[in-house]
């Protein structure tokens, strides 16, 4: 038997032990966690090594425009933020008002709330809002809110995002809860169309994978705008 078999504790002790060798969080980063933990948000953001893959990914499609749906305390937007040049921007969509005080003042103490617009409301109305006022294109989409509108965020985002551009999606695999074709959890029933549509797409080239760790086991889906 290795010293970690392999179990829900094994995959945490091993995210804590890639994160401390290779995650250099700063202290507006665990300053961030502390306070949306502090402000009663729930602990559901993205584990340090899987924001630490979303912002290498922004890095390496050259993203200098980052559009989130979910931002929550700003945990993930920070990485994102940190991964566009100065003169770049994240607009990151948040439904609750508080969820958006709370990410203001963490990216402001990140040093990167010039570059974050946080658009507060209902996901679809900012999107569409987006579109309406003729947004350039998007270089790199995280989705990362209500599962149940994954659908039509994609299509959202597949409108608002450059040929050559990236959409991530969060949370596609839900402790494999995905596979259940029976399931009528609005959430379970939006992944799944939602990666059945990244599927057949033909202006897309999409994967997913399948994560452990920290936040136990879930995943990503990624697309490649073609
Ligand atoms: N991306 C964050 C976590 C986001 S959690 C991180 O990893 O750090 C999901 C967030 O989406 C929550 O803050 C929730 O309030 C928000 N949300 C849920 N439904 C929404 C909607 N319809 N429009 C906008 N935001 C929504
Ligand atoms: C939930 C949402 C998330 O974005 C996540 O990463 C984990 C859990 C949730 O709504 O339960
Ligand atoms: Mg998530």
């Amino acid at each position: 038997m290795t010293p970690h078999a392999s179990n829900p504790d094994a995959w945490r002790d091993v995210d804590r032990y890639l994160t401390d060798q290779l995650v250099q969080q700063d202290a507006a980063l665990t300053e961030t966690l502390a306070s949306s933990e502090r402000e009663g948000l729930p602990a559901i953001e993205v584990a340090p090594t899987h924001a630490k893959l979303l912002h290498l990914l922004a890095r390496m499609v050259g993203a200098r425009r980052v559009l989130e749906i979910g931002t929550l305390g700003g945990y993930s937007t920070t990485w994102l933020a940190r991964a566009v040049p100065d003169d770049g921007v994240v607009v990151t969509c948040e439904a609750v008002p508080h969820h958006a005080e709370v990410a203001e003042r963490n990216l402001t103490r990140a040093g990167v709330g010039d570059r974050v617009q946080i658009r507060v409301g209902s996901a679809l109305d900012t999107l569409t809002a987006l579109a309406d006022d003729g947004t350039e294109p998007f270089d790199f989409v995280f989705i990362d809110a209500d599962k149940a509108n994954n659908p039509h965020y994609f299509e959202w985002a597949m409108n608002l995002t450059r040929p050559g551009g990236v959409i991530v999606c969060d949370n596609v695999v839900r402790g494999g809860r995905v596979v259940d074709d029976a399931s009528t959890d609005a959430d379970i029933v939006g992944t799944r169309t939602f990666l059945g549509l990244i599927g057949s797409d033909p202006r897309v080239d999409a994967t997913a994978i399948q994560t452990v760790g920290l936040k136990g086991w879930d995943g990503f889906a990624i697309a490649l705008v073609r």
